[in-house]
C-alpha cells in the first residue's frame, strides 16, 4: 500500500474542507430554508442544529480519520472489524450524490453563456425543461441524449479527475486555496450589485424579519439539521477521509471550528445576495417577495434568470452568479469522489492513477450516460431525496449510535481529539453525541420514511415503480453492495495495511 497522501499543512486542509462544505447547498438551499424556517428567527434552530449536531459530528468524524488513519472503510475497519460496511455505505451515498451534483455544475457552465444574451427569453422555466434539457416528462432511464448537458459534464469530470489525480495537496488543496478565495470575492461583487437595485431592502427585510411562530413548528427543526448535514458534508465520508491525510499532530477541534463558522459565514452571504436580488425582482414585477421566493433548481435556474434579464447590467450579474455556482460546485465534488477513489485505492491496492482512472471514470461515464437525458431531471430529483433523506441521515445515525451506544468509543475519541486540539471536547461533546444528536436523527429519518411511505415522492407523485427503483431500490442497492464490497478480501491484507499506517512515525492509538 502506498504512503498515504498529508495535507501540507493545517491551511491547506482548512481550505479544502471549506471548499467541500462550501456548495450548491449555500447558495441555492440556505436562503430558502431561513426564510420558511422563519427568516430572522431561524438564527435559534440554525445555530442549535450547528452547535448541538453539526459542529459536535465534525469532531467525531475528523477524529475517527485522524485516529484510524484510512479512507472510511478502511478506518471503520481498524476501529472495530465489523463496521467495515458502513464505510461503503458512505462510499455509495458518494457515489450517487457525485454523480448527480457533476450535473448540476454542468448546466451552470451552460447558463454563464447563456447570461451573457439572456439566451432563454421570457419564459426562463420552459427554456430550462423543454429547450435546454430537452425533458420528455417521462419517468426512466435514457431516451435521448442531451449534447447541450453532456458536454460541460464531460468537461466537468475530465476536469475532477485531473485535480483528483494530483491528489490530496497538489490537486484538491491548490485548487480550493484558488477557487474558494476567487468565489468569496465574484461573491461580493455579486452581493453588492444586487444591494444596489431598488426593492434589495424589501428582500432582506422578508429574509431576516422573525416569524417566531414558525419555531413551534417540528419541520423547521428539521430543516435546520438537515441543512447543517447537507451544508457542512457531513457523513458523506468526506471528513473522515480527509483527516486521514492530515499530519499528527494537527489541530483537529480549532480547524473545525474555522469550517464550520466560514461555511455558515458563506451561507449569511449568500442569503444576502439572493434576497436582495429576490426584493429586486419582486419590485420590478409589482408582487410581494413571497411570491417570487424559490429554492434550488427553481431559484437558479428559473427565478435568476428572470432576475439577469430585468436587472440594468443583468449580463454581468448573471455571469457573476453562474460561475459562483461553478467554483462552489466544483470544490465540493471533488471532496465526494475523493471518498470513492481513496476507499478503493486502500481496499484493492491501487495506485492513485488507477483509481482515478477506473473508479473515477466509472462515476464520470454513470453521470455521463444517465443524466444528459431526456429523463435525466426526474432521475437527478428522485436520487437526490433519497441519497440525503435516507443516505445521509441514516448513516450519520448509525454512526452516532454506533460510537456512542454500541462501540462506546466517545471517551477514546475526546481524548484522542483533546491530544492534538487547541479546544477540548469533554461532557457536554460526549452527551451532544449520545442523546441529542441520534434523537434529532432518529426523528428526522422515521418522519421522513413515514411520509415518503405514506405518500409517495414528488410534486406530483411520480409513479411507485420508479420510486421504487430509484429510491428505495437505490438506497437499498447500496448496503447490499456495502456489504459485499465489505466482505472482499483486502489485496493486501489490512492487517498489514494497519502495520504499516500506525507504525509510521509518531503513531497514536
Ligand atoms: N456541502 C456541499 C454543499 O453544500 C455538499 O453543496
Amino acid at each position: 500500500m502506498s504512503q498515504r497522501q498529508q495535507f501540507k499543512g493545517r491551511s491547506a486542509f482548512i481550505f479544502a474542507a471549506i471548499g467541500s462544505a462550501v456548495g450548491l447547498g449555500n447558495i441555492w438551499r440556505f436562503p430558502y430554508v431561513a426564510y420558511e424556517g422563519g427568516g430572522g428567527a431561524f438564527i435559534i434552530p440554525y445555530l442549535t442544529a450547528l452547535l448541538t449536531a453539526g459542529i459536535p459530528l465534525l469532531f467525531l468524524l475528523y477524529a475517527i480519520g485522524h485516529k484510524y488513519r484510512g479512507s472510511a472503510p478502511l478506518s471503520f475497519r481498524r476501529m472495530s472489524r465489523g463496521t467495515e460496511v458502513i464505510g461503503w455505505w458512505q462510499v455509495g451515498i458518494s457515489f450517487v450524490i457525485a454523480v448527480y451534483y457533476a450535473v448540476v455544475i454542468a448546466w451552470a457552465i451552460r447558463y454563464v453563456g447563456f447570461s451573457a444574451n439572456q439566451a432563454w427569453g421570457d419564459d426562463t422555466v420552459s427554456f430550462f425543461v423543454d429547450d435546454f434539457l430537452q425533458q420528455s416528462g417521462d419517468f426512466g432511464m435514457g431516451g435521448g441524449w442531451v449534447v447541450a448537458v453532456g458536454v460541460p459534464l464531460i468537461i466537468v469530470w475530465v476536469f475532477t479527475l485531473v485535480v483528483l489525480r494530483a491528489g490530496i495537496q497538489n490537486g484538491i488543496a491548490r485548487l480550493s486555496q484558488v477557487f474558494i478565495p476567487l468565489l468569496v470575492a465574484i461573491f461580493i461583487l455579486l452581493v453588492i450589485q444586487a444591494l444596489r437595485q431598488p426593492g434589495a431592502a424589501e428582500g432582506l427585510n422578508a429574509l431576516f424579519t422573525p416569524n417566531w411562530a414558525a419555531l413551534k413548528d417540528s419541520s423547521v427543526w428539521v430543516a435546520a439539521y438537515g441543512q447543517i448535514f447537507f451544508s457542512l458534508s457531513i457523513a458523506f465520508g468526506i471528513m473522515i477521509t480527509y483527516a486521514a491525510h492530515l499530519k499528527r499532530n494537527t489541530n483537529l477541534t480549532g480547524s473545525g471550528l474555522v469550517v464550520a463558522f466560514a461555511n455558515s459565514g458563506f451561507e449569511l452571504l449568500a442569503g444576502i445576495g439572493v434576497f436582495s436580488a429576490l426584493g429586486f425582482m419582486a419590485q420590478a414585477q409589482g408582487v410581494q417577495v413571497a411570491e417570487v421566493v424559490e429554492s434550488g433548481i427553481g431559484l437558479a435556474f428559473f427565478a435568476f434568470p428572470q432576475i439577469v434579464s430585468t436587472m440594468p447590467g443583468g449580463a454581468v450579474f448573471g455571469v457573476l452568479f453562474f460561475v459562483s455556482l461553478v467554483l462552489a460546485g466544483i470544490t465540493s465534488l471533488v471532496s465526494i469522489v475523493e471518498v470513492v477513489i481513496d476507499a478503493f485505492e486502500d481496499k484493492f491496492n491501487l495506485n492513485r492513477t488507477a483509481s482515478v482512472a477506473l473508479i473515477g471514470g466509472l462515476m464520470a461515464v454513470v453521470s455521463i450516460l444517465l443524466f444528459p437525458t431526456a429523463t435525466g431531471l426526474n432521475l437527478l430529483d428522485v436520487t437526490d431525496h433519497f441519497a440525503n433523506s435516507f443516505g445521509i441521515v441514516g448513516a450519520g445515525l448509525t454512526i452516532v449510535i454506533l460510537l456512542s451506544w454500541g462501540l462506546r468509543r466517545l471517551r477514546v475519541m475526546s481524548a484522542h481529539l483533546n491530544e492534538v486540539s487547541s479546544f477540548k471536547v469533554g461532557t457536554t461533546w460526549m452527551v451532544l453525541l449520545t442523546v441529542i444528536t441520534p434523537l434529532i436523527l432518529g426523528f428526522m429519518f422515521i418522519s421522513e420514511l413515514v411520509d415518503t411511505i405514506q405518500n409517495g415522492y414528488g410534486e406530483p407523485a411520480m409513479p411507485s415503480w420508479y420510486v421504487n427503483t430509484f429510491g428505495w431500490g437505490m438506497s437499498i442497492g447500496l448496503i447490499v453492495i456495502a456489504f459485499i464490497l465489505a466482505a472482499l478480501p483486502w489485496r493486501r491484507g489490512v492487517v498489514e495495511a494497519e502495520a504499516y499506517e500506525l507504525s509510521q512515525k509518531g503513531a497514536n492509538r
